[in-house]
């Protein structure tokens, strides 16, 4: 079976985009692939953290990954912190990565110029590196992105080649999977940014736990345009194409038959329509998510995890270890 690895951040809670770009992929492929889904709390600290927040938000985050459905006995789920692969193989790879490559990255230069420049982590630079460390350490084949990561991936590969080339075969070189529609949901406030826990307008992004009132609220004021044709036109009408494709995800149905089903009956019959259909979606996740967190199961689940990812991360950290020269211990 091949391999998939993905990873989500402990930053705050899941959107609907996290959940319909990522988290609805990772499901599907535990069905036929050999999947590692890891919580990337090394990833988080890149930018400051509340030491007690970050700790509640990782078991949040994997407890709302497996309401989502992924199963404990068909996939791996774990948190990064607990293999230390993946800081160590990190440093190697920084050492195969170039600063002009870094400086490239558009989620860097996005992040940073949010933030003043002097305050800004050096990790936050490194980022990338890290996160082609966590997909090399598991050979990985696949791995399921929303469009955001798509220039992480393509340095990924980018030093895989490198490091093969350099040192003789090592590392599977991965492809990235991004869905063909839901690869960027995108804010309810402003179809040209991607919808995003850290927006600081609640009213921009649906949480996985919101309530239903609060979805109906929020979809209610998601910003349209002054129209009141229900059409699918990214150009002409982002913000109703965006609605219309969460629409489609949830309900399962295609973008024509909704379209179909609202002509000549404007955006308000719609958005109940919609809201509806996001409820639908989300309160099975809701329900399972309040059971594993009473019920402490999360934390077994992550231990498991992680002596699985171990066993294969450290199995790779000492095959690239010996390539580079590294002088194993007696
Ligand atoms: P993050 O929360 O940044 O760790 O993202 C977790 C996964 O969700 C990554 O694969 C992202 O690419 C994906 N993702 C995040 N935001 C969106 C969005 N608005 N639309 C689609 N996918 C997304
Ligand atoms: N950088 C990714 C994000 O912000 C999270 C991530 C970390 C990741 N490591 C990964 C995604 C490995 C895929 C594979 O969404």
């Amino acid at each position: 079976m091949k391999r998939v690895f993905s990873g989500v951040q402990p930053s705050g809670t899941l959107t609907i985009g996290n959940y319909l770009g990522a988290i609805k992929q990772f499901v599907r492929l535990q069905e036929t692939h050999e999947c590692f889904y890891c919580v990337v709390d090394l990833h988080a600290l890149t930018v400051p953290q509340d030491p007690e927040r970050l700790g509640r938000q990782t078991l949040q985050v994997a407890a709302m990954m497996v309401a989502s459905g992924l199963d404990p006995d068909k996939m791996t789920l774990f948190v990064q912190s607990h293999v230390r692969a993946h800081a160590e193989l990190s440093w190697l790879l920084q050492c195969m990565t170039y600063y002009g490559e870094l400086g490239r990255m558009t989620q860097f230069k996005d992040k940073a110029r949010r933030q003043k420049h002097a305050t800004v982590s050096a990790a936050l630079f490194t980022y990338p590196v890290l996160q082609a460390a966590d997909i090399l350490l598991y050979d990985t084949h696949l791995v399921p992105v929303g469009e955001d990561q798509r220039q992480h991936l393509e340095l990924t590969r980018d030093i895989a080649e490198r490091f093969n080339n350099r040192y003789g075969e090592t590392f599977v070189v991965p492809e990235v999977y991004i869905p063909r529609t839901g690869g960027r949901i995108m804010s309810l406030d402003n179809a040209s940014t991607k919808m995003s826990k850290s927006n600081p307008n609640p009213g921009s992004y649906i949480a996985l736990l919101d309530e239903p009132d609060v979805i109906r609220e929020k979809i209610g004021r998601a910003k349209t345009d002054s129209g009141r044709e229900v059409r699918y036109d990214p150009e002409e009408k982002p913000e109703i194409s965006n609605l219309l494709t969460i629409y489609s995800l949830c309900s399962g149905r295609s973008i024509e038959d909704i379209e179909a089903e609202y002509e000549g009956r404007g955006y308000k019959d719609f958005k109940g329509g919609l809201a509806e259909a996001v409820i639908a979606t989300l309160r099975p996740v809701q329900e399972a998510y309040h059971e594993l967190m009473e019920s402490g199961a999360i934390r077994e689940i992550l231990d498991r995890g992680a002596d699985r990812a171990r066993e294969i991360a450290e199995t790779t950290l000492d095959r690239v270890k010996d390539r580079m020269g590294l002088v194993p211990r007696l």
